[in-house]
């Protein structure tokens, strides 16, 4: 059986989770361009409307909160019901909370794994039993680099991330059968609002116009992994395949968290 064929404008509509802002924002355009219908979703519906007003008859506001799984599943059938199946579906809502493990917060960790994990399972239960019906769609979900191991100050969001690039890993495995293509999108540092309270060193970091047009390429092929910048991620990728003990030394050290507290 060959990999399920990405899907195309033709055979729906797009649905793009977190398109308020950042790397959803930028992806609006790209899609348009390429001939998508696009249902966009966030909390913020004021964005979401002004979003929808710029490319009228093209792009369609549901504004959604993605921890609430009745509210996420109610939105999916009343997308269906107004523009025709989901051809190809972006999860790409998340929220980046850096904690501090000297005084971590229960609510920062609680509220990134329901965000991120539990928003993406709530969009998944969702779609996948349509999708499996039709043998047919595509399935994208926005992880990050950080999914590859572990990294100072991202101890929720990396764990997040992790788990969802296993939970499309898993994904791809079990929807092939039914022609559903599954990809991962495993970006290094993008420009975004999301970023603004990360103190972090962040190399390589591209625009969000950039990260768009990646991950729109990407979408457009089979393979299961959409990553950006390669330099950055790839050399990520080098590091975390050593052994353990050596790449928490080297990440150690390269974070400057070898160094005594203040
Ligand atoms: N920026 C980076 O360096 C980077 C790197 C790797 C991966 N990523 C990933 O890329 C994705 C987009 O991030 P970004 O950088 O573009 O961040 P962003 O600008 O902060 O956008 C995050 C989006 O998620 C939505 N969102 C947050 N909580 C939500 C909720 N409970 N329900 C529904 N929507 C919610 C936000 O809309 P509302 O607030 O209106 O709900 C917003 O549209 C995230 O999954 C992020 O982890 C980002």
């Amino acid at each position: 059986m060959s990999t399920p064929e990405p899907a195309k404008p033709i055979d729906g509509v797009c649905w793009l989770t977190g398109a308020s802002s950042g790397i959803g924002e930028a992806l609006v355009a790209d899609l348009v361009n390429e001939g998508w219908r696009v249902a966009i979703s966030a909390r913020s519906e004021d964005k979401l409307k002004a979003l929808a007003d710029k490319h009228p008859g093209k792009v369609f506001a549901y504004a959604v909160d993605i921890t609430d799984d009745q509210a996420v599943a109610e939105t999916v059938t009343r997308i269906e019901a107004d523009h025709g199946p989901i051809a190809r579906a972006v999860l790409n809502a998340g929220v980046y909370i850096s904690i501090n493990a000297e005084s971590p917060s229960f609510e920062d960790y609680a509220r990134t794994f329901d965000v991120n994990l539990k928003g993406a399972a709530a969009c998944v239960c969702a779609l996948t039993p349509r999708m499996c019906e039709r043998r047919s769609g595509q399935i994208v979900i926005v992880s990050s680099a950080t999914a590859f191991g572990g990294m100072p100050t991202s101890t929720a969001y990396g764990a997040t991330k992790a788990g969802l690039l296993n939970m499309a890993e898993g994904l791809a495995i079990e929807l092939h059968r039914y022609g559903v293509l599954v990809q991962c999108v495993t970006p290094g540092f993008v420009d975004t609002p999301a970023q603004d309270d990360n103190a972090f060193p962040k190399p390589f970091m591209v625009s969000a116009e950039i990260a768009a047009a990646r991950i729109c390429k990407g979408m457009g092929r089979k393979g299961f992994e959409i990553t950006f910048p390669k330099r950055f991620t790839w050399a990520l990728k080098l590091i975390y395949a050593l052994p353990r003990d050596w790449h928490i030394a080297l990440v150690r050290k390269q974070t400057g968290w070898n160094k005594p507290p203040e």
